[in-house]
């Protein structure tokens, strides 16, 4: 009789917030993208490896994996009361993807520039008509920040449930010094809001504004002049970005972007060579940038810088599968030596999804990548891509405990393959089930 009082209820309150809860998962089929020295990156050949355990186990402290290893050398469980287990039911756990490329808030989708693709205007006409980011931007001119907050934690939300554990977002359907700071304090606001791990990047030159359109100089001027100390003041942005591209910005514009940002101690991730190779990728790596993106046309001499570099050239297929352009060159950058990072640029323009299984799927089957070179590049090339290697990108001690579980399945293979299907059946970030 006594024992049937006993408020279970109150005990588990009292050992969550006194004393340091640690979780122990078992029956994991397979540990995928285990690491024991750390390092930056994997390039060229070293991409076709991961490292994996069987029939293993994950300790977890405080948010942070402590432990992991087969089960067969596991030493059990010093002190029950104060442990969680948690059975992966014989599904495999992989870390959490690194989306190092995405403009997850925006105002409203465009479905309508869709329907126009299909009945035959390009991408590029669209933009000419005053479409594409312009037309993102005059609807994000008319947004409050509370809107833009509730429809970007939501989209928020949803890729976590597809398995993505760190974000970088990207302001650039702002457009003016108001709507630049609108977003970049949405995005400070969904860091506070969220487990998930958030890099902000400023992209005020993402297209010229109607009031600049015979004035880009007056348009670079703001950008530098006002918004970038201003948001580099307010701590708003981890990174700068440009979109480096024929009607757009210029390789001159870039540089003088660049090393303004540098004065301020912030790095560049930029948009290169996605319609024309103008010189975006030397430009940006001479000043110091963190990855190039998109890449989809290549030049011989982009190889050449990017070879020896600390740059990450930064893969989104998603874009070339929506727009119908051309797939960049992944497999022969790999080939030549390079790392790759595969991001989803998700954003209601180019990509309107921000599934990173599908990301990985269209690197095996568009970009010819291996299984294991797709897992490097959307794990700890994509973590090094946005600034946090040292903490995300594998399953390692000390790193954070962001990861997820699999229904169980045949081979780690399998997660590329089959297309189309939620295969994650939990998400954990920061030791805490989502
Ligand atoms: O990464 N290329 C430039 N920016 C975005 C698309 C922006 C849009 O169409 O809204 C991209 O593809
Ligand atoms: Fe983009």
């Amino acid at each position: 009789g006594k024992y049937n009082i006993f408020d279970w209820s109150e005990f588990c309150i009292f050992t969550q917030s006194n004393i340091a809860m640690k979780i122990v998962i078992k029956n994991i089929a397979e540990l995928i993208q285990t690491e024991s020295t750390p390092k930056k990156w994997v390039a060229g050949a070293d991409m076709k490896n991961i490292s994996t355990i069987k029939d293993a186990f994950v300790e977890i402290e405080n948010g942070i994996i402590t432990g992991f290893g087969s089960m067969d050398n596991w030493s059990g469980i010093d002190n029950w009361s104060n442990t969680e287990i948690i059975d992966a039911e014989g599904g495999m756990i992989f870390p959490t993807f690194c989306d190092s490329h995405t403009h997850l808030v925006f105002a409203a989708s465009r479905e309508e520039e869709f329907v126009d693709r299909i009945k035959g205007l390009s991408y590029q006409e669209i933009a000419k008509k005053g479409g594409g980011i312009l037309n993102s931007a005059e609807k994000l001119q008319n947004a409050t920040e509370d809107e833009l907050f509730e429809s970007a934690l939501a989209r928020l939300n949803e890729v976590i449930k597809m398995g993505t554990g760190a974000i970088e977002i990207k302001s650039g359907y702002g457009l003016t010094l108001e709507s630049e700071l609108k977003i970049l304090r949405v995005i400070k606001r969904l860091k506070e809001a969220s487990d998930v791990t958030i890099k902000a990047t400023f992209l005020g030159a993402h297209a010229l504004p109607k009031e600049f359109k015979d004035n880009k100089d007056g348009y670079m001027d703001l950008v530098i002049d006002e918004m970038l100390p201003k948001i580099a003041k307010e701590n708003l942005a981890d990174y700068v970005d440009i979109f480096c591209e024929k009607g757009h910005f210029t390789v001159e514009d870039t540089k003088r972007l660049l090393e303004a940002a540098n004065k301020f101690g912030i790095k560049a991730k930029t948009h290169v060579n996605q319609f024309n190779a103008i010189g975006g990728v030397k430009a940006s790596l001479d000043l110091g940038a963190l990855s190039v993106d998109h890449l989809e046309q290549m030049n011989p001499e982009d190889f050449d810088v990017l070879l020896g570099s600390n740059c990450m050239p930064t893969i989104l297929p998603s874009c070339s599968f929506f727009l119908g352009i051309p797939y960049s060159p992944a497999r022969k950058m790999i080939d030549k030596g390079l790392p790759i990072a595969l991001a989803s640029d998700f954003n209601p323009g180019s990509s309107p999804s921000g599934n990173m299984n599908f990301v990985a799927s269209l690197g095996c089957i568009k970009l010819k990548m291996t299984p294991e070179e797709v897992i490097n590049a959307s794990t700890i090339n994509s973590a090094y891509a946005m600034g946090v290697e040292k903490e995300l990108g594998s399953i390692a001690i000390g790193k954070k405990a962001n990861l997820f579980i699999t229904k169980p399945i045949s081979s780690y293979a399998y997660l590329a393959y089959s297309f189309g299907e939620n295969i994650i059946e939990k998400v954990i970030l920061n030791g805490k089930l989502q």
